[in-house]
């Protein structure tokens, strides 16, 4: 028995050490924030093993293992029909009430885009399904769930014209007449990758004059919205958190925009963003500049990082980094002053909680309402997180106060 146990112990330390990671006190259950973590680096580490040895791509792998576990089929109930259809040759998951309350009953609506680094996830894995049922069902609202195109067969813009062509679908008069949606009560939302695609259609619509349908809300749960800074207070205070790490972050960007890889060491240092590159104008860096835009508290007491010298290989290479369809942080004031209302949800553990707080700031300064809804104890992608088995109390109590704030504002 002796070796049986020597093994079993060598196993199970090796398997904390693997698990164990040290956490903030603050954060929402660290040790199922852990598990949760060692799972998804396992994922992350095969799919990088695989991609090595030359098998398959990596995001390939991580995507098979997520359609496997976590893809479920159309599944109507008695309340919600649910639908799978295209809008404008753009797959989307159609969720309906069925409960009528009366006769020419006009529904709300909701255009959501799920999140995953541009490159994975789907509208029909169970953790978003569950989400939209529960929109439909809470807010009596018709949510189009959009299965817009991934990396790494796509890249930017292709993944913002197929979420601009479904919303914009969506919006005709006689899309909204066949769903029986309110043309004045439609929202556009959508989390992470999907928050930044919201916040980029959202903006262009609000410009474009020839759509006569706009959406009445847009909420955006901590978008990413700009890749010009990678050492803002939060990438610097969160860069070892879970789920998404600071250079995991600039590889989802990498992937996005169709650059190297081995850019990440510049997009880290700010090197493709240092002072001497003319290439990024002042009246853009003004845009990110996170010591006017956001408040003490959260600056504490973080250095900005710029080097006086950079490379300017990374901006001509990769010019939609300044793109505003890709970051929309970027946006002009001109612009910002045309888009509806916000709600933006961020979490205190997040790299990306300034790209959020950064934009809260630039759209009240254009004078849009924003609802800012921060979470002290949250961490990337905690919303979808509130159910088994990856159930946790901020996931949860993120996703009730986001669904109670379109039922008071859409
Ligand atoms: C619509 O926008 C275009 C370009 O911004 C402008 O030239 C045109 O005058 C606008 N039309 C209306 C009716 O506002
Ligand atoms: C992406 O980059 C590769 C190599 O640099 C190039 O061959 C390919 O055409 C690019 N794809 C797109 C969609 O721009
Ligand atoms: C930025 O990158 C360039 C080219 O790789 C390098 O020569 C330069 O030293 C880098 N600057 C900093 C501050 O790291």
């Amino acid at each position: 028995m002796k070796p049986f146990f020597a093994a079993t112990l060598l196993l199970s330390v090796a398997a904390a050490y693997y698990v164990y990671l040290p956490l903030p006190n603050t954060i929402c259950e660290p040790w199922k924030l852990m598990i949760l973590d060692a799972v998804f680096r396992s994922f992350m580490h095969m799919g990088d093993l695989a991609h090595d040895l030359g098998l398959s791509h990596h995001i390939h792998v991580i995507n098979y293992f997520v359609t496997k576990v976590e893809v479920k089929g159309p599944q109507s109930s008695n309340t919600v029909r649910v639908t799978d259809t295209s809008f404008a040759g753009v797959p989307a998951r159609v969720f309906e009430p069925t409960t009528q309350v009366k006769e020419h009953h006009l529904k709300r609506g909701v255009v959501y885009f799920h999140g995953g680094g541009w490159a994975m996830g789907s509208g029909r894995m169970r953790s978003y399904d569950l989400l939209c049922r529960n929109m439909a069902e809470e807010l009596d609202a018709v949510i189009v769930s959009v299965d817009y195109c991934l990396a790494p067969e796509a890249h930017f813009p292709q993944q913002y014209h197929d979420a601009l062509k479904a919303a914009t679908f969506f919006l005709r008069p006689e899309v909204l007449v066949q769903y029986s949606v309110d043309p004045k009560r439609v929202a556009i939302s959508g989390d992470s990758a999907g928050g930044n695609l919201a916040a980029a259609v959202v903006q262009q619509m609000a410009a474009d004059n020839r759509t006569a349908t706009k959406f009445k809300v847009q909420a955006l749960i901590y978008p990413v919205l700009q890749a010009l800074d990678f050492n803002t207070p939060s990438y610097q205070q969160n860069g070892n958190i879970p789920i998404l790490y600071r250079p995991v972050m600039a590889r989802f960007w990498l992937e996005y925009l169709n650059g190297s890889y081995s850019l990440v060491p510049l997009l880290l240092t700010n090197n493709h963003t240092a002072l001497d590159l003319t290439k990024v104008p002042e009246t853009v860096r003004a845009r990110v500049d996170w010591m006017h835009l956001l408040q003490p508290a959260f600056r504490k007491d973080y250095r900005r990082v710029s080097p006086a010298h950079g490379s300017a290989q990374v901006v001509e290479e990769l010019p939609a980094l300044l793109d505003v369809r890709a970051a929309p942080l970027l946006a002009e004031d001109e612009v910002l002053r045309a888009v509806p209302p916000a709600y933006i949800m961020t979490c205190e553990h997040d790299v990306l909680r300034d790209d959020g707080l950064m934009y809260a700031q630039r759209l009240e300064e254009a004078g849009v309402a924003v609802t800012r809804d921060h979470y002290e104890d949250g961490f990337h992608g905690c919303m979808v997180f509130s159910s088994w088995p990856a159930k946790f109390s901020v996931g949860t109590r993120s996703m009730w106060n986001y669904i109670q704030w379109l039922k008071e504002n859409l």
